[in-house]
């Protein structure tokens, strides 16, 4: 029998994301082993005793403070390392400032694992997953970025509060860049997979600007979000580790897919213990198809000026 080799999963960067997504994670139990990975490794060192300290309530993760070494067994590796938006700050201007970070840490976990799945929250994420895969020169099954799942799950959460009804039981989806040009399917949004929304332009237009601006409205309030992605992320974790095939709109290599080829988007992809397995066809209006590809040609220009 070979030795048994528990699930490890990599936290790289311990800041708001990085720490809130450790914690997620290791409430939820949803692996044995945790690594935190942090440039100041003093900082990683805090947050895993302060977690560590927290075992005897919460119990059955292995958790440590480690050096990229430990990227070696592991079967995800999360990189939320970066700068992340100040007040006024979109999303593609921190591309400059985090491309060369990226380079480095991507090497670094290459030169010690070449078979974990590589999921990446850093901003601009889909850019920078283009960039991972690029740099790596993974399988595009096994690079990930958090895509528009955060963007989706906020999409939905403003339908069921402007309806009064579960998020869950609301289905809505926002494609494209997980930023300024992302795209809200109202074709397919619906109650319970099929009962209308009913919502006039207005309403409409109110909730994809909430939607849109969502991050700004929490990083003006409180200087970073973290809560909802952290909880985005365990969700793909979750549906990596247990192999579950759930449709989530991560982001991906696109190939001829609604008119865009090769660039990383948020779209309705199967998660497993492959990665992402395939991406789903969506019926999109004339519109929504129109400015999903305008959405691909703006990430394609930033792209463009990027040397790897
Ligand atoms: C978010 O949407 C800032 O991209 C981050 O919460």
């Amino acid at each position: 029998m070979p030795p048994f080799k528990p699930n490890r999963v990599v936290v790289i960067g311990t800041g708001a994301v990085g720490t809130t997504t450790a914690y997620t994670l290791l409430l939820r139990r949803r692996m044995p082993e945790l690594v935190l990975i942090d440039v100041n490794h003093q900082k990683a060192l805090g947050e895993a005793l302060d977690m560590n300290h927290g075992m005897p309530f919460a119990g059955g993760v292995k958790l440590w403070a480690g050096t990229y070494e430990d990227c070696r067994d592991a079967d995800i590796i999360i990189v939320t390392a970066g700068a992340s938006q100040k007040p006024g700050e979109t999303r593609i201007d921190l591309l400059r400032k985090n491309i060369s970070i990226f380079r480095d840490i991507i090497q670094k976990i290459t030169k010690h694992n070449s078979h974990a799945i590589l999921l990446i929250a850093t901003n601009p994420v889909d850019i920078l997953s283009y960039a991972t895969l690029e740099i790596s020169g993974f399988d595009r099954r096994r690079v990930i970025g958090s895509g528009t799942v955060l963007d989706s799950a906020r999409f939905r959460y403003l339908i069921g509060k402007h309806k009064e009804i579960d998020p869950r039981s609301i289905h809505g989806s926002i494609i494209g860049e997980h930023g300024d040009s992302e795209v809200p399917v109202w074709s397919l949004a619906n109650v319970s997979g099929g009962i209308e929304l009913g919502f006039d332009d207005e309403t409409r237009e109110e909730i994809y600007q909430n939607t849109k601006n969502a991050a700004y409205e929490i990083i003006n309030a409180k200087g970073a979000t973290s809560y909802a992605i952290a909880l985005a992320l365990d969700r793909i974790v979750e549906a990596i580790l247990s192999n579950e095939g759930a449709v989530l709109n991560v982001s991906t290599l696109l190939n001829n897919y609604n008119g865009v080829s090769d660039v990383f988007l948020g779209a309705p992809c199967v998660v497993d213990r492959s990665g992402v397995r395939e991406v789903l066809k969506m019926p999109l209006s004339d519109e929504e198809r129109t400015l999903f590809q305008q959405s691909a040609e703006k990430l394609k220009a930033e792209i463009e000026k990027l040397e790897f």
